[in-house]
């Protein structure tokens, strides 16, 4: 168990370092850059920094295909940078995690290519082969789009490797004692430096058993609590956050007895939300709420909008499925694999009325939300751009030269910047949010420091209200009431006993503190957060 519980109630912010802030000048962002902005990051209220890949790569797969675990990227900086952004991140009682991508490796990882040019190599059992492409034939395949096969023939080994996601991620052999040790120094080698925990990449797969899926299966959990209890000897406030993109029962095994993950990303609820958005009707999202189990009390939900990656279609039935792509995703290149490769914003045409109505509905959940970088101030894509490089494009920090991103030229940018339409950083940037109290960006602080100043709304305690009203999403924690109106009609609903006082609403008219009774009308895709201020009973 660590020793206290600080990341039970966070707000964690998503952070890409290449397109974060570039503080030399060379066109990508850097640690440098990360640090320099530590007091925009903490003026959202965010208490956690998710750091995505910073190792030396390929980035044939954004980073999450690592060329040396002991190292960081000559683009991001050095050691010395990434301990003096640890420093400042702690100055500002903020934490931070670092990816940690422990299923797979980059083929350009030296393990990789010991391992195929030498099979007497001690690195040769370091990953998964086989003589024929035909074994563990019930794995599904992820990338959809580009692999053909978990297995990929080696010119130089003249055997066939397991991969599940590119070609050029070849997996870890979790059978062999080394590569279990190894992925403990490695934890150990960053925990040293101050880092606070690990996002942990592509937890299911570890490990690979004939007449299986190879998801999920139980020798791979033994091994994640290995690595639970490695860290928690020598780092008792370590944590560990499990990214399995799973059905809820099959998430709830990775916290197990409270011994394996502190917490995990809550896949199943992410599409819910915005099917109830766009059906305005939240049933699906009440009965997801109802299917995940309970969880140990040192355990912590993660949820999300959106991230780095397609918004993936994974979790929901087929038939959900081709509703999303429809509704969300009407142009062919706005899908990718079995999602969508939108920011937050453009999925809701740029609505800030349904972007906020979103967020506030995630901060009434239980669980630990995130914020993807530039979601805060509705940033939007670039689906032009090649896989999922379009969600992933600079921070657009004010109307300068490169959205203040970079003072490079903009061909030496690492990605192009936004210039053009609804979402040009002309428009939409860090400053301008700034200097308009009423912008999407100063909406979500006042509704972060909300959540933050009423603790019991990132708990596990929830009731659901008023389910006979399917177009209000109405939860309760205590005495405080979160009513939501997905749909384009205007709602009413009878508060019952008591007076309420708004803590926080996007209804006009409604500030902080004023007091309700007996019934409120939301308008379209609005909401209000109240809190019961005396009688008895629920709404
Ligand atoms: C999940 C990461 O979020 C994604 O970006 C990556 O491509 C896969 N894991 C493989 O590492």
């Amino acid at each position: 168990m660590t020793r206290d519980r600080w990341y039970m109630n966070l707000v964690l912010y998503q952070v890409n370092p290449r397109t974060f802030f570039d503080a030399n000048n060379d066109g990508i962002g850097d640690l440098k850059g990360i640090t320099k902005k530590l007091d925009y990051i903490k003026s959202l209220g965010a208490d956690c920094i998710w750091l995505m890949p910073i190792y030396p790569s390929p980035l044939k797969d954004g980073g999450y295909d690592i060329a040396d675990y002991y190292g960081i990227h000559s683009d991001l900086g050095t050691l010395d940078d990434l301990k003096e952004l640890i420093n400042e991140t702690h100055k500002r009682s903020m934490r931070i995690i670092l990816d940690l991508v422990v299923n797979h490796t980059s083929d350009q990882c030296e393990w990789f290519k010991k391992a195929e040019s030498d099979p007497k190599s001690p690195y040769h059992d370091y990953y998964v082969w086989s003589s024929t492409d035909q074994k563990y034939q019930d794995t599904r395949i992820i990338f959809l789009d580009t692999e053909k096969s978990n297995w990929t023939w080696s010119e130089k080994a003249h055997k066939y490797f397991w991969h599940r996601f590119y070609a050029s991620q070849p997996d870890l052999n979790y059978d062999n004692p080394a590569v279990r040790e190894e992925m403990k120094q490695i934890m150990l080698f960053w925990l040293n430096l101050g880092i606070d925990g690990f996002r942990a990449d592509a937890v299911p797969y570890l490990i690979e058993r004939d007449g299986t899926n190879c998801e999920n299966l139980p020798e791979t959990h033994a091994y994640l609590k290995e690595m639970r209890e490695f860290m928690n000897k020598r780092f008792p406030d370590g944590i560990l956050l499990a990214e399995a993109n799973q059905w809820p029962n099959e998430l709830r095994p990775y916290f197990s007895e409270g011994d394996e993950f502190h917490m995990a990303f809550h896949f199943p609820i992410m599409p819910r939300l915005f099917k109830s958005l766009a059906l305005g009707n939240c049933e699906s999202l009440i009965q997801t709420l109802k299917d995940t189990p309970i969880i140990p009390k040192d355990c912590q939900w993660c949820t999300f909008l959106r991230n780095h990656d397609e918004m993936t279609l994974e979790m929901v039935t087929e038939e959900d499925r081709q509703l999303m792509w429809n509704f969300y995703a009407p142009e062919k290149r706005m899908r990718l694999n079995l999602g969508i490769r939108r920011r937050l914003a453009p999925l809701l045409g740029g609505d800030k009325k349904k972007i906020e109505l979103l967020y506030a509905i995630l901060f009434s959940l239980p669980g630990v939300p995130i914020i993807y970088y530039g979601d805060e101030i509705g940033m939007g894509d670039n689906i032009q751009l090649n896989d999922r490089d379009g969600v992933r494009t600079p921070m657009q920090w004010s109307g300068q030269p490169n959205a203040g991103f970079s003072s490079s030229t903009p061909d030496k940018l690492f990605l192009p910047v936004i210039d053009s339409g609804a979402y040009d950083f002309q428009q939409i940037n860090v400053e301008s949010e700034e200097s308009d109290n009423q912008s999407l960006l100063n909406r979500l602080r006042s509704l972060i420091r909300i959540r933050k100043a009423n603790p019991i709304l990132s708990t596990q305690e929830y009731k659901i209200e008023n389910e006979g009203n399917t177009a209000i999403f109405s939860i309760s924690r205590m005495s405080i009431l979160c009513l939501n109106n997905l749909s384009n009609i205007s709602q009413t609903v009878m508060l019952g006993e008591g007076e309420f006082k708004f803590l926080h609403t996007s209804l006009p008219n409604s500030s902080e503190g004023t007091a309700i009774k007996e019934m409120i009308v939301l308008e379209p895709y609005t909401y209000a957060w109240l809190s019961r201020e005396s009688g008895q009973g629920s709404a």
